[in-house]
């Protein structure tokens, strides 16, 4: 017997852990925790901590820590399976006697249901786009220069004047407010009612690689904000795993494909003939996404807009890129800001011509960092030699493969070439020679205790980010999940961050994602004591200090693994840069 996900997490969500364990022993309410004695060993103070927030316990004294389910199975001596009966039958809750295939049988019936739904809006807000309520959606394609046939290809649609229009069409055709609201079309609010967001947007309905909707990204008529808002991720709108324009882009003859940031680039790319154009959806470029294309070509271009976010974000696409075997090529858009633009202004000729023009992305990697140095400056000028010699290092671990890329570059900047080898030699030997052979001898007593402070300064960190979940964007400026050295610590990041930027951050859910025996680890991080933090200069500090001894922890665990890897060499010497840069610049909460 087995029960889905998502009935462990109803019976978890209808079995409030303050009542359930108040069942069994005496809780009293301190601070905005709940304290009693620990009934897993010989308490004599309240030392067991229960928060309603969190929906965990855990001992101070003995290092017990759980969910509601843990609870109950060790206090009842009983199975996961048993416990989430005994819990489904305290709330209430019939748990059916279903088969896995009946149960699998249920959740493809409900996606079938939800793909239903998104069709059905789809179909209302294309219509609406062509009645007079949408005239001005259809004034306002017409005005960004977009034709009827693109209008219909792409299934343009306009979402009405209020929000519960959408959800009155859908409940005709029989879908249960249920339904509505999975699909995230629409959801609940105590002023509305169920109703939608997308309203007086124009709508662009996002289709899977089998032309089904999967979501909608809707945008505003004027300059209002949010611009464009997007569907939630649903059981089957996975916005790492699609793109838009894909369906088309897959099937295009161009023998490559054309990454772009937004719905209108790619739009008008397809207009004006580029149907290889995609964009990812209203988030950043995601590794699945990369491998999504690897399968259909190794030819990729950015286009990404000109500006400096657009500058960051082609940076970061090309290291994505290049995880998944790819060497993007950069499209120079400028003086335009992106695609759209560029091919308003200059025309689809024009275009293809910056396509075959479209720059290696080293080259374009180099061209942005040269931005940084005062190239009349002679000092500013070494220092940039410098930064290239870094970067031939890092970029490329193949010696034959650095020094073409050493005398290409050294040729564009009238570089000597000499002298930039032996920048290269002299940084590649300089920081290898530190971690790999001078290493400092350390006898086993302060290595353990190295080794410690970084996995608690780990286990911080995600206490830390748990408690104040707004803190990922700070953290991830330094940290990321790689650098957790602890098996599970590492696994925790992972899952802890991808929710936070999903917005869906449950603590006694992530716990159930683990195995029994790792459980009490994890509902350790969330439940831990942080150290009393009373100034603003006090939490600078220790945000510091922690990210720092994390990130040390990460360089010398991995400094004493690399082996002969030489990958793995280049990698030791940009954690150790980042590292050094760290501890000079310090850290900031800014
Ligand atoms: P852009 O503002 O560059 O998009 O944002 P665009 O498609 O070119 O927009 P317009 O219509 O020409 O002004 C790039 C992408 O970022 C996401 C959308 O996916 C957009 O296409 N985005 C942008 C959002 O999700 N929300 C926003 O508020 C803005
Ligand atoms: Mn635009």
């Amino acid at each position: 017997m087995y029960y889905s996900d998502e009935l462990v997490a109803q019976v978890r969500q209808s079995s409030d852990i303050v009542d359930v364990v108040g069942s069994y022993i005496s809780l009293t309410k301190k601070g905005a925790n709940y304290v009693g004695i620990c009934p897993f060993h010989n308490d004599h103070s309240p030392s067991f901590s229960v928060s309603r927030s969190k929906q965990i316990y855990k001992c101070f004294a003995c290092g017990e820590a759980g969910n509601v389910i843990t609870f109950v199975m060790k206090y009842e001596n009983i199975t996961f399976v048993e416990a989430v009966k005994l819990l489904a039958d305290r709330a209430g809750i019939k748990l059916p006697e279903v088969s896995v295939s009946a149960e699998e049988k249920r959740k493809s019936d409900k996606k079938l249901r939800l793909l239903e739904v998104n069709k059905e809006a789809a179909t209302f807000f294309y219509r609406c786009l062509r009645s007079p309520h949408g005239e001005r959606g259809m004034k306002y394609f017409k005005d960004r220069g977009l034709s009827d046939e693109t209008i219909n290809k792409f299934g343009l649609g306009f979402a009405g004047v209020n929000g519960r229009e959408v959800v009155e069409v859908l409940r005709k055709k029989g879908f249960s407010d249920e339904e509505i609201r999975d699909s995230g079309i629409a959801s609940v609010s105590e002023k509305n009612g169920l109703s939608s967001p997308f309203w007086n947007r124009v709508m662009y309905p996002i289709m899977d690689a089998n032309h089904r909707v999967i979501g909608f990204g809707g945008r505003v008529l004027g300059d209002a904000k949010p611009k464009y808002l997007n569907s939630p991720e649903t059981d089957i709108f996975d916005k790492r795993r699609n793109l838009y324009g894909f369906v088309f882009a897959r099937n295009s003859r161009a023998g490559n494909l054309i990454l772009c940031e937004g719905y209108m680039d790619v739009i008008a790319m397809h207009q004006a003939g580029f149907s290889q154009a995609v964009a990812s959806l209203g988030t950043a470029f995601t590794q699945e996404q990369a491998n999504l294309l690897s399968r259909y070509t190794k030819k990729v271009f950015l286009a990404y807009d000109s500006d400096g976010p657009g500058v960051k974000a082609a940076l970061r696409a090309i290291d994505i890129l290049k995880s998944a075997d790819i060497s993007g090529r950069v499209i120079d858009m400028r003086p335009a800001k992106d695609p759209d633009e560029f091919i308003k202004a200059y025309g689809s000729e024009a275009f293809q011509k910056r396509i075959d023009e479209a720059e290696n992305s080293f080259y374009f990697l180099i061209r942005t960092i040269e931005g940084d140095y005062n190239q009349s400056d002679p000092e500013q000028r070494t220092q940039f030699y410098k930064a290239i010699a870094v970067k031939l290092c890092e970029n490329f671990p193949e010696p034959l493969e650095r020094e073409n890329y050493l005398q290409a570059i050294c040729e564009r900047y009238g570089i000597n070439t000499e002298n930039m080898r032996n920048l290269v030699t002299e940084y590649a030997s300089a920081k290898l020679a530190v971690p790999v052979y001078q290493k400092p001898k350390q006898t086993s007593q302060t290595k353990a205790t190295q080794e410690d402070s970084g996995k608690i300064a780990e286990s911080m960190l995600l206490t830390w980010l748990t408690d104040e979940p707004e803190m990922l964007p700070k953290i991830k400026k330094y940290i990321s999940v790689q650098d957790f050295t602890d098996e599970i610590y590492r696994k925790v990041a992972e899952r802890v961050f991808s929710d936070i930027e999903n917005d869906c951050l449950d603590p006694p859910a992530v716990i159930d994602s683990f195995e029994e025996e790792e459980k009490n680890l994890v509902a350790n991080i969330f439940q831990a004591k942080m150290p009393e933090i009373t100034s603003e200069d006090e939490r600078k500090r220790a945000f510091s200090d922690i990210i720092i001894r994390v990130k040390e922890n990460s360089y010398n665990f991995f400094s004493e693994n690399i082996g002969n890897d030489m990958s793995k060499m280049m990698d030791s010497i940009k954690l150790k840069k980042e590292l050094e840069s760290l501890k000079q610049k310090g850290v900031s909460l800014e």
